[in-house]
């Protein structure tokens, strides 16, 4: 048996199964760590795991595409799923386990219960995706009682989606460390997400100058500058120069509640969505 058939991690459908078996790790004095994921794994995701492999004793890691989250039925269609490469993703990594729900298992009914966080989740992404962190913030609720694991692991990718995770926890007493990850990059600057697979030869060739933008404007911000508008201009008229790419929002937000701001007075976030022909990219830094 090769290395990688041997730490295979075990994949489980089942609710009352996963929850039990984080349960008896827990009750062995085990550390365990959980990794929210919607599969189509890369680096990304792997950096995720490899700190929670190094951080805990036990790892499981869910693989869920979460239909409540999706404001537009064709980007879920689109969500590509393949199990099997994202099993031996995982077993290169040493997960334990892998939680990978059906739908049905997860929503028997549709939900009639929801976990809203609506000042984090008004703004930015929030603005243009109605309901989508009512989704998430849901799915994570549910995640967490399910595997009820010592920490969780979330990537700064998707800020908003972090601070709304995090407040959720602070506000409901979730009995779990919230751990935020950095953001991994391709060479040119692109941050790692399964959408980059729909762009064009073209559409990739001009991608990174969506974090080209956002490093100018936090330059800007190092050099001295306190108005969140010229903040703003200095990374926006980098994207206005290419024709393919269509700004849905670039903005200076402070980073715990993520609401835009007129002056910088402290740690910000610049956070950015962009459309590249018929794909969204998100990316943002801390300034
Ligand atoms: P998904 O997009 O699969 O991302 C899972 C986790 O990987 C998230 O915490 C995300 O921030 C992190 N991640 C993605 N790309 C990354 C990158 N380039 N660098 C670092 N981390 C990265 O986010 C979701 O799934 C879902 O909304 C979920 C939380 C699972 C709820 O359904």
């Amino acid at each position: 048996m090769n290395r990688q058939e041997s730490v295979r991690p075990d994949l489980i459908k089942k609710i009352d199964e996963v929850r039990s078996r984080v349960l008896d790790c827990r009750r062995l004095g085990l550390m365990t760590a959980l990794v929210p994921t919607m599969g189509a794994l890369h680096a990304g995701h792997g950096a995720l795991i490899e700190r929670a492999r190094r951080e805990a004793d036990v790892v499981f890691v869910t693989i869920f595409v979460n239909p409540i989250q999706f404001d537009r039925p064709d980007d879920y269609e689109k969500y590509a799923l393949n199990l099997q490469t994202d099993l031996e993703f995982c077993a290169a990594r040493g997960v334990d386990f892998v939680f990978a729900p059906d739908v049905t298992e997860m929503y028997p009914s549709p939900p009639d219960t929801f976990v809203e966080v609506p000042r984090v989740s008004e703004r930015l992404c929030g603005e243009f995706r109605p309901g989508h962190f009512r989704g998430v913030a849901t799915v994570v609720a549910k995640l967490f009682n399910i595997v009820p694991a010592d920490a969780a692991y979330f990537g700064e990718k998707d800020a908003q989606q972090l601070a709304v995770i995090r407040r959720m926890v602070a506000d409901l007493n979730i009995p779990i460390t919230i751990i935020p990850v950095p953001t991994v990059r391709e060479a040119d600057g692109l941050a790692l997400s399964s959408r980059n697979q729909r762009l064009s030869p073209a559409e990739r060739r001009v991608a990174p100058l969506l974090y080209q933008a956002l490093e100018a404007a936090r330059e800007k911000i190092a050099g001295g500058c306190r108005d969140a508008a010229a903040v703003k201009e200095s990374g926006i008229e980098l994207l206005r120069a290419e024709p393919q790419i269509r700004v849905e929002y670039f903005e200076v937000a402070d980073a715990e509640e993520m609401q835009p701001v007129e002056r910088v007075a402290g740690p910000v976030r610049i956070a950015a969505a962009v459309w590249l022909g018929s794909t969204r990219l998100i990316d943002n830094v801390i300034a």
